[in-house]
């Protein structure tokens, strides 16, 4: 891999050592920067890929990206997931060009070759003429993704066989994940059809603010609190209790506490609150009191790109497009065994609140624009002038009963944290110089659920 900016790694270093300080501003548009982060951020992260029930039946695939690499993946005959290389062996052509949709080959548009859904080169037109029936098909097969594991309902690749498992690379973020995704037999499912829109910003502005900013909802969001909320909600919010929590390096999740004592869902319809009212005693019984009624509303990303919105039924992927665009792509997920009425309205709310058109999400996009480029941040003074990542240094603490670090809900603890599992991914030569995190919260194994399995 080409070396990490020298300046930018000592900055880094800096950051990671002092465990507060500046951050390097170019990483949000420099060219350089955003070379080696394809290489050694994506190519070596879990991404989040899909969710199991876009991908029921055997030739059910969805075509997405690992970083800026083009994978389809794909339900196989014996019910495993596999994943490959969207790209033909031959001139590269895409050999799937559906968005998703059920397949019992793909075969590319330009000459023909066409492959099995495992990725198995299976038929060559005119092979006796083209090539003397001396091509080695075996040797030509679409590249595998190396690793397809999922947890809990949601699929995850890995470009590295050398990672570690899933479940090892998520830590104790599966305590926090489980609040989304175990909190009724059965598990959860995602509304058919993705949301993607490009934006200009680069993808760690996205994923940073879902692992730890609460402190923008006061400014940024201001006018939608004040629209969708009674006056005495949107006042309390300006002094809002809650919790960010780092779970493991790279992992941010936070926590608020509602000022009013009703569920963030407040604005959200009646449909929702009684499924909620309703399954409250199942959930505490399968996640305990203090993650079904303490946590109602998280945001959250699981490094490097993968964020999700608890309560708003939103999941998120900042795909990179280029070191100043990218391409958001959401889904809606619900529990799965919740009547068609209250799939309807979390549906409805995810659209309303955070899609393209959404009132919250217009404010964060004009935000990440100005700060990747548009405000001039490539200008030569400027690029050279440090931001400040230091709010909570200093006060981060441990926690009685919740696994990893905790701080109050105004602190970037959980950025930091981001920006210095990016710094070690940067700078590392391979999985042997990357920690991998400590578990103290075991995993819930759920029999109803799809378990983590090697494609
Ligand atoms: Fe795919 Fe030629 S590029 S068959
Ligand atoms: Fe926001």
């Amino acid at each position: 891999a080409p070396p990490v900016n020298p300046a930018l790694s000592s900055q880094l270093k800096e950051l990671s050592e002092s465990e507060g300080g500046l951050l390097d501003r170019r990483m949000f548009f420099d060219p350089e920067i955003y070379k080696v982060e394809l290489e050694r951020v994506f190519a070596r992260s879990w991404s989040f890929l899909c969710h199991e029930s876009q991908l029921a039946k055997a030739g059910d695939f969805f075509s997405t990206y690992i970083g800026a690499d083009a994978v389809v993946v794909t339900r196989q005959r014996d019910g495993s997931i596999s994943a490959v290389l969207n790209s033909c062996r031959h001139r590269g052509m895409k050999v799937c060009r559906a968005d998703w949709g059920n397949a019992k080959a793909f075969t590319c548009t330009y000459h023909g070759w066409s492959y099995s859904t495992d990725g198995s080169l299976v038929s060559v037109p005119s092979e006796e003429y083209a090539y003397y029936n001396e091509i080695d098909k075996s040797k030509l097969g679409l590249l595998r993704v190396p690793q397809v594991q999922s947890y809990k309902g949601l699929v995850f690749g890995c470009f590295d066989p050398e990672a570690p498992s899933l479940v090892d690379f998520l830590g104790d973020m599966t305590y926090y994940l489980d609040i989304l995704l175990d909190r009724v037999d059965g598990g959860t499912e995602v509304i058919s059809g993705v949301h993607k829109w490009k934006m200009r910003g680069n993808w760690k502005l996205a994923a940073e603010q879902f692992s730890g900013d609460n402190y923008h909802t006061i400014s940024s969001h201001i006018s939608v609190l004040l629209s969708e909320f009674p006056p005495e909600a949107a006042d309390a919010f300006m002094n809002i209790d809650g919790l960010q929590i780092n779970p493991a390096e790279g992992h941010g999740v936070g926590v608020m506490y509602s000022p009013t004592g009703a569920p963030f869902s407040a604005g959200s319809s009646e449909a929702i609150l009684r499924w909620r009212d309703e399954t409250r005693q199942e959930s505490i019984n399968r996640l305990g009191k203090e993650r079904v009624e303490g946590m109602s509303w998280t945001h959250a990303n699981v490094f490097p790109n993968f964020s999700y919105l608890h309560d708003s039924s939103v999941l998120r992927v900042w795909m990179p497009k280029s070191p100043t665009e990218m391409e958001a792509w959401s889904w809606c997920i619900v529990d799965k065994k919740a009547p068609q009425e209250v799939k309807n309205a979390w549906r409805t709310q995810a659209i309303r609140h955070f899609s393209p058109g959404g009132t919250w999400e217009q404010d964060d996009g004009e935000n990440w624009s100005y700060c990747s480029g548009a405000g001039g941040q490539e200008g030569v003074v400027t690029r050279l002038s440090k931001l400040h990542v230091e709010m909570g240094v200093g006060h981060e603490r441990s926690h009685p009963t919740l696994p990893g670090k905790v701080g109050h809900t105004y602190s970037e603890q959980n950025q930091r944290s981001l920006y210095r599992r990016w710094a070690e991914f940067m700078a590392a030569e391979s999985w042997k110089d990357i920690s991998v995190p400590v578990r103290t919260a075991e995993v819930i194994d759920r029999s109803d659920m799809a378990k983590a399995g090697e494609s």
